[in-house]
């Protein structure tokens, strides 16, 4: 029985899940089926699923419970759960989760249409299997909830790193790069239908490496591809590894003005004993290193970081190095996280998660706090200046208040005079909150 179905996709973690849940609509779309934002009137949904803390799988399996209120009701609804948490928990879900008809891992999207018509055959329907260069480089994603202003590019999936809390390396599998020119493709097409704000996507950009016809291309070659599409394109990436952010990239940035002045370099501590213990590759005195060599050649750029507290064996001196490294670096953002240990990482096979819960909750407290403090500061830094502004919308409180972002990711509000989504306006900085830059049009 062939039938087009009502797909609600949910979307879970971080931005290259976001990403692939545009894929797997692309994939369904063309399957002949439909895509809905109404939970209601969906006849399948799919939940596309993160693992990297224990709590991002407790989140999933809550929400699981609620779509089983809708499948009493709704007997013949489908439900699928896809991405990391799917390839972690692999087959052992359909036993833990009575509720779920298909499985697929985030390499496995190609097949979605035969697992659906399996799951709709009545039978459990799974495909878990990593691929060393599945890149979907031709799958033209749906842009979904999206502004029609700012979009994502997949350039790379996997990743290799191992580093030793994460759980990625063993839930995405081999690191690859998408050809490059697919990626000047899609840019282009995005830049033709109007958006101007791409986000290069991968778990460590920097090693983007693609080669053809005996020719190289790196990551700071693509971004500067991309930026040459056109002035009014602003080019984003993430994320950077420290250890390889390299001063050739740092240049390329630098010489293109529609690169954005923001670069996320996730640190995760500033002892350079966790560092290691991580096995991040470089040390305290590095990161320090790349961050003078980004201020010196981008002095007006944003960098933003995400800190792990209370990993294995830190101490209170160690806690104290990170909150040292945060005042001497004076982050404008960060996403800061508890130590969630992930089990058959090289830190649970081999490291104890001895730092009690209440130490690790305190020092995160310490950790947000002073973010808090400094991150206020920078917004304080930026009253009386002007910056370009790309219109995103209206802002959530009134129709007459524009949002959009600076070339530094700051959002910024401002009383707008007909401007539409991907206008460029010039706009003077007059207060600000700890999260949002307020101003007015010059
Ligand atoms: N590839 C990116 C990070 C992806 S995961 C990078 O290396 O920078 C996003 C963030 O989640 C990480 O930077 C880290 O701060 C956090 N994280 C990863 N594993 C974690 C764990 N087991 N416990 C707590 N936080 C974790
Ligand atoms: Fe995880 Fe490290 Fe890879 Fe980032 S670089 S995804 S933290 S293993
Ligand atoms: Fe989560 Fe997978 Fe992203 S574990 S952070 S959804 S790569």
């Amino acid at each position: 029985m062939e039938s087009k179905r009502k797909i609600f996709i949910e979307t879970h973690g971080c931005q290259m899940n976001f990403s692939d849940s545009e894929i797997v609509g692309s994939i369904l779309v063309d399957d002949g089926h439909e895509l809905t934002k109404d939970l209601k009137e969906a006849d399948v949904i799919l939940v596309n699923t993160c693992s990297i803390r224990d709590n991002a799988e407790i989140k999933v399996r809550n929400r699981l419970k609620q779509f089983n209120v809708l499948k009493r009701n709704k007997p013949g609804l489908l439900v699928g759960l896809l991405g990391c948490m799917a390839e972690r928990v692999k087959e052992n879900l359909f036993d833990e989760e009575k509720i779920l008809d298909l499985i697929a891992g985030p390499d496995a999207y190609r097949d979605l249409p035969q697992l659906l018509r399996k799951a709709e055959g009545g039978q459990k329907a799974i495909n878990l299997i990593l691929s060393a260069d599945e890149t979907y480089a031709d799958i033209t994603p749906v842009r979904m909830d999206g502004n029609g202003v700012a979009a994502f590019i997949s350039i790379m999936r996997g990743c290799e790193n191992f580093c030793s809390y994460c759980v990625v390396p063993y839930t995405r599998g081999t690191e690859r790069s998408r050809p490059h020119l697919t990626i000047l493709k899609e840019a282009r097409e995005l830049f033709d239908k109007g958006f101007r704000d791409v986000t290069l996507l991968g778990q460590n950009v920097n090693s983007y490496a693609w080669e053809d016809a005996g020719q190289k291309v790196g990551f700071a070659e693509l971004i500067a591809s991309i930026a040459e599409i056109s002035p009014m394109l602003r080019v984003r990436f993430a994320t950077s590894h420290p250890k390889d952010i390299s001063n050739e990239l740092i240049g390329v940035i630098a010489l293109h003005p529609n690169i954005c002045r923001s670069i996320h370099l996730p640190v995760q501590s500033g002892s350079s004993r966790m560092l290691w213990e991580m096995n991040r590759n470089y040390t305290r005195e590095w990161y320090l290193d790349r961050i003078s060599a980004i201020r010196k050649a981008i002095p007006d750029c944003m960098i933003s970081t995400d800190i792990i507290s209370g990993f294995c064996g830190e101490t209170e001196e160690d806690h104290k190095e990170t909150l040292s490294l945060m005042e001497n670096v004076a982050f404008d953002y960060a996403y800061m996280f508890k130590y969630s240990e992930r089990p058959n990482t090289l830190a649970a096979d081999t490291k104890k998660d001895d730092v009690p819960e209440d130490v690790k909750s305190r020092r995160l407290q310490e950790i947000i706090n002073f973010q808090g403090e400094l991150s206020l500061e920078s917004y304080k830094r930026d009253i009386g200046k002007t910056f370009e502004v790309l219109v995103e919308g209206s802002s959530k409180r009134s129709k007459s208040q524009l949002s959009g972002r600076n070339s530094q990711n700051k959002m910024i509000v401002f009383p707008g005079a007909g401007q539409e989504p991907g206008d460029y306006v010039m706009v003077r900085i007059v207060e600000c909150t700890s999260a949002t830059l307020i101003g007015e049009l010059v």
